[in-house]
């Protein structure tokens, strides 16, 4: 489907999001690892949320909504029952990588299977680590579909990350919840830190480096959730609201994981007006008000440091650039081409549509000039990020411009253009 938009004249109003994505999957893993009947308040609606509901509903956990709390009877450990078909993680890769490090622990075989975008994302870095675990795992090629066998002989390990990325940390760190000595996960560059702060892990730090610990102390009970609003969902509507006069936004109750707030400390920097008010806790997760005004924005540079903080926004941050004084350039993010498309070239494919001057690098790209085009169709590449950051960048331009394969924003956020309508008054 095809979505065009007039310009953008004011963004005025306030918006609350359903959870966030990634603490809402953890809290469906916890919860059905757990013994008994939890409770998840505001879980995310997104449609890769559901594929970590389904998966769990084939291995026998039960899920029903009071109101509009999910409710979950949660199975303990090593009680799921063996799935009669494939595990379908849809276009989920938290689902996948987290699923296969519970599911090496489990006395049943299994396999996971994805759509055609997860089906082609590479699975090593969680089959190498947790094959040293003792996992019994085969894939013809790295990629789902993957089998796993039943071991009864896993073993604790010490692991360094040796690519960025919390899905393995989480992988490695759930498999160890199954085991009574401790694993190791060891991180350089700090990933989002969900998983050990919702299973309340132990956390080392040892010069620039990050150890966390695992074992079967810290195996999940049965408990209740409160899941805070979707930050990386809110960052289109923050990015919109700086870049057009006239603009007030006020985002209530959304999650303010400092290892997710990296964009908004970007934007500051690049002279973004943004203030945080009412910061409160939940199940260890930090959650607030952002309230964001029109600004001026200058370009800066971006340290590799922060990458891994900023990954998923750094579609809606690229758009931010264009608009900024300056030059936008963004490396060490060769991350990005692994995600639900190569995000690299998606962005600069569209970019090169809009008239911009792009150049594109293996780990990054760098974007220059002006928007030449006045009414330019953007592609999603079937990804919801870029679907939502150029619907963004197709309504600062105006004119019509437009987004094709605009379906798949519902991957994170099947309220976004309801949102828009809601917030975004037009020319
Ligand atoms: C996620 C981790 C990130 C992120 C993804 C969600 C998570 O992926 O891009 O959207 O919930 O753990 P990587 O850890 O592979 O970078």
């Amino acid at each position: 489907m095809n979505k065009s938009f007039s310009k953008v004249k004011s963004v005025k109003g306030e918006l609350t999001f359903a959870g966030d994505k990634s603490i809402s999957h953890r809290a469906i893993f916890f919860s059905s690892m757990a013994n008994g009947k939890s409770v998840i308040k505001n879980i995310s609606l997104s449609e890769d949320v559901k594929s970590t509901q389904k998966v769990f509903k084939e291995l026998g956990v039960e899920f029903y909504y009071d109101k509009s709390d999910l409710i979950v009877t949660g199975l303990g450990k090593k009680n799921f029952l063996p799935p009669k078909n494939f595990l379908d993680c849809g276009n989920s890769g938290t689902t996948a990588r987290l699923a296969s490090g519970l599911l090496i622990a489990q006395n049943f075989s299994s396999t996971l299977i994805g759509d055609e975008s997860l089906s082609k994302r590479p699975m090593q870095r969680v089959i190498e680590p947790l094959k040293l675990m003792g996992a019994k795992i085969e894939s013809s090629n790295s990629t789902l579909p993957i089998i796993i066998n039943p071991t009864d002989t896993l073993k604790p390990i010490e692991y360094d990350l040796p690519v960025a990325s919390a899905q393995v940390k989480s992988s490695i760190l759930i498999a160890g919840l199954h085991l009574s000595d401790q694993s190791k996960v060891i991180e350089k560059f700090i990933t989002r830190d969900h998983t050990e702060r919702m299973l309340e892990l132990p956390v080392d730090t040892v010069g620039n480096r990050k150890i966390i610990s695992t074992s079967e102390k810290f195996y999940p009970v049965a408990k209740e959730y409160f899941i805070p609003g979707d930050v990386s969902s809110s960052a289109f509507f923050i990015v919109l609201a700086l870049l057009t006069n006239n603009s007030e936004l006020i985002i209530k109750n959304v999650s303010l994981n400092p290892t997710r707030t990296g964009f908004i400390d970007i934007l500051r920097k690049m002279d973004g007006n943004i203030q945080i008010e009412n910061v409160k806790y939940s199940s260890n997760e930090p959650y607030g008000d952002i309230i964001v005004k029109s600004s001026a924005l200058k370009n800066i540079r971006i340290d590799e440091s922060i990458i891994p903080n900023i990954i998923d926004e750094i579609p809606i941050l690229s758009v931010a650039g264009i608009f900024a004084e300056g030059i936008f350039e963004i490396r060490n993010c060769k991350e990005l081409r692994y995600k639900e498309s190569d995000r690299i070239k998606s962005i600069c494919d569209n970019l090169k549509k809009a008239g911009l001057n792009v150049e594109e690098f293996e780990d990054g790209f760098c974007i220059e000039g002006e928007i030449k085009n006045n009414a330019v169709t953007f592609n999603s590449f079937n990804d919801h990020r870029i679907a939502m950051a150029f619907s963004i960048l197709a309504m600062l331009i105006g004119n019509k411009s437009s987004v094709d394969g605009i379906e798949c924003v519902s991957i994170s956020n099947p309220d976004f253009y309801p949102q828009v309508k809601r917030v975004v008054n037009f020319n």
